[in-house]
């Protein structure tokens, strides 16, 4: 496996992959891989020709309280995870080689990122799509795979890739959780003992919904206070939101009529965890 830091030599590489007909898998991640990450890799293995991984920890997605300071940096044993997965290259560029002066452009998505977790990171979906674009741009990918675990963010490129035209097709992956229940991030790292017992109660809320749901409970009132009330009993965890929304939209909906998302955001400590039921 081939490790690039520079932009030419990503650029070249993946240009000489396509004009040789090859198809080009591109999984974009910023480091700290765990199981879901290796899931996309190992999809892109068995779709395509030559598989890129991005390692970039990228600045311009995080607000100025967040935690991109302290975001983990495991680069060495990342490239040996990305490697085992079936990865051909990783592209870990430096931040000054991807922002080498204050950029004055942004690509930005109307509605889909006005509510869930654009409404408490404010900016945070500009920076992502931003920096998709301009992943893209340098890796020219066929094929590009997301997890659902971040289903917004999933939905958000997906259209910015229909709306600009990109020509890159947006792959969505299972969300891969620990035994245990609790979907797997780079984030749960933070976690003290305690609070990772805690952070349990996502899963637990989540099960409960999805029962209900099986036993033909569709309103969203109901089935958001079951939610709650599941959350609100655990004294670590503190709800940034617990919201039912269209699985397209992403606008709030009353019922489960079509596919609709239980999204969650919770703080546990410090540490802001997501995670989400897909009901349809
Ligand atoms: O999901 C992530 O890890 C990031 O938001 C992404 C897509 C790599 C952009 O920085």
């Amino acid at each position: 496996m081939k490790l690039v830091t520079e932009l030419d030599e990503i650029r070249n590489l993946s240009e000489k992959a396509r004009c040789e007909g090859k198809v080009v898998g591109f999984v974009p991640t910023m480091g700290a891989l765990h199981e879901g990450h290796l899931s996309l890799i190992r999809r892109a293995r068995q779709e395509c020709d030559l598989v890129i991984t991005s390692i970039f920890v990228n600045p311009t997605q995080f607000g100025p309280n967040e935690d991109y300071a302290r975001y983990p940096r495991t680069l060495e044993s990342d490239c040996a995870l990305a490697e085992k997965a079936g990865c051909d290259v990783v592209f870990a560029p430096e931040v000054e080689a991807i922002y080498p002066r204050e950029p004055l452009t942004k690509v930005h998505v109307d509605k889909l990122t006005e509510g869930l977790c654009g409404r408490s990171r404010p900016g945070h979906f500009d920076g992502v799509c931003t920096v998709v674009t301009l992943l893209f741009n340098l890796v020219r990918p066929h094929k590009a795979y997301f997890g659902l675990k971040d289903y917004q963010q999933y939905v958000v490129v997906k259209r910015m890739c229909a709306d600009l035209h990109v020509g890159v097709e947006i792959v969505p992956c299972p969300l891969v959780r620990e035994p245990d229940g609790l979907a797997l991030s780079s984030r749960n790292k933070y976690l003290s003992p305690e609070e990772r017992k805690a952070a349990l109660v996502l899963f637990r809320a989540l099960e409960k919904a999805k029962k209900a749901h099986q036993s033909g409970e569709t309103s969203a009132q109901n089935l958001l206070k079951l939610v709650r009330e599941t959350l609100e009993a655990e004294p670590l965890a503190r709800v940034d939101y617990a919201e039912l929304v269209d699985a397209e939209t992403l606008e709030p909906v009353q019922a489960v009529q079509r596919p609709a998302v239980l999204a969650l955001a919770v703080y546990l400590g410090d540490t802001r965890l997501i995670d989400n039921l897909i009901l349809d």
